[in-house]
């Protein structure tokens, strides 16, 4: 059975001209933070990233990001493990602007113990790594619904219908088999579960817009970049064409 098809969302930064919204972006770093992040690593993403061009922190006074006083702030609140350079002994300290975001789970068999024997997936590419991107994990976040009578779940398990599965061997209902799957994650979201700087309404559904936008960054943070380029290279080969025409005009004028 397929799960169900992905709420089709309208995202700023969809189409040859989108770019990303900052303030969405700095609302959806805030959520992956407050939440994700006690389960979720992002190991490819560097808190220096946050105050790039096009990032969440990005402020045109510090266009080097390791000067940005904000990015350095929100790094010096994570702790991230390091070696003491005297003693060799394993240290807990500040992260600067050079660590990545640091893992929550120390290893992959801590990672499963506390997650039922699943492992929370990396959320750098998690919007490019499935299918439907930011669209998947906005309806996989506000998809969670009691499961329909008739359907066996284990302990530990959520049933959610955007989440890819085959429910056949646990359905004992009449009727089809339901859409979507079971997994380890339980709703991470609840109303006002993170309180936005900006003011802007605490629902399940704009936290989950908000994190997917800053997933989708997070996945692909020279965006931006891509579409300016690939926009200037388009004009580039418009007007060279309009010249090359012209050129073969002029060879071929007299020529019957
Ligand atoms: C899986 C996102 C919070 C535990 C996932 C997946 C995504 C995701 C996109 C992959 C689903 C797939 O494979 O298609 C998020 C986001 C969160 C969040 C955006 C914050 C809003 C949490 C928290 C926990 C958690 C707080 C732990 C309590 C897991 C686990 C899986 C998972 C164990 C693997 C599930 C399985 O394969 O059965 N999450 N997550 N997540 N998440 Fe989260």
């Amino acid at each position: 059975t397929h799960p169900k098809e992905p709420e089709k969302l309208q995202w700023s930064f969809e189409g040859p001209f989108g770019k990303f919204d900052q303030a969405q972006l700095q609302r959806g770093y805030k959520v992956y933070r407050e939440v994700c992040s006690s389960c979720h690593a992002m190991s490819q993403v560097y808190f220096r990233n946050l105050g790039q061009k096009g990032g969440p922190f990005y402020d045109s006074k510090y266009p080097n990001p390791n000067d940005n006083p904000y990015v350095k702030a929100l790094a010096a609140d994570i702790q991230v493990g390091d070696i003491d350079s005297e003693t060799g002994d394993p240290i807990q300290r500040p992260a600067t602007s050079a660590d990545h975001f640091p893992s929550p789970f120390p290893n992959e068999a801590a990672a499963r113990g506390a997650n039922g024997g699943a492992i929370p997936p990396d959320l750098s590419y998690i919007s490019k790594a499935r299918e439907g991107g930011p669209d998947y994990i906005y309806s996989l976040l506000i998809g969670y619904v009691n499961p329909p009578a008739g359907l066996t779940i284990q302990p530990g398990q959520h049933y959610n219908p955007y989440f890819p599965g085959d429910l056949t061997a646990s359905w004992t209902g009449k009727g089809h088999v339901p859409q979507g799957g079971v997994l380890a994650m339980p709703p991470p979201l609840s109303p006002d579960r993170v309180t936005f700087d900006d003011g802007t309404r605490s629902t399940v559904a704009q936290q989950s817009r908000d994190v997917a936008a800053f997933l989708a960054w997070a996945a692909e943070p020279k965006m931006e970049e891509r579409k300016s380029f690939g926009l200037a290279a388009m004009i580039y080969l418009l007007i060279l064409t309009g010249l090359v025409y012209a050129s073969y005009r002029r060879i071929w004028r007299n020529v019957a």
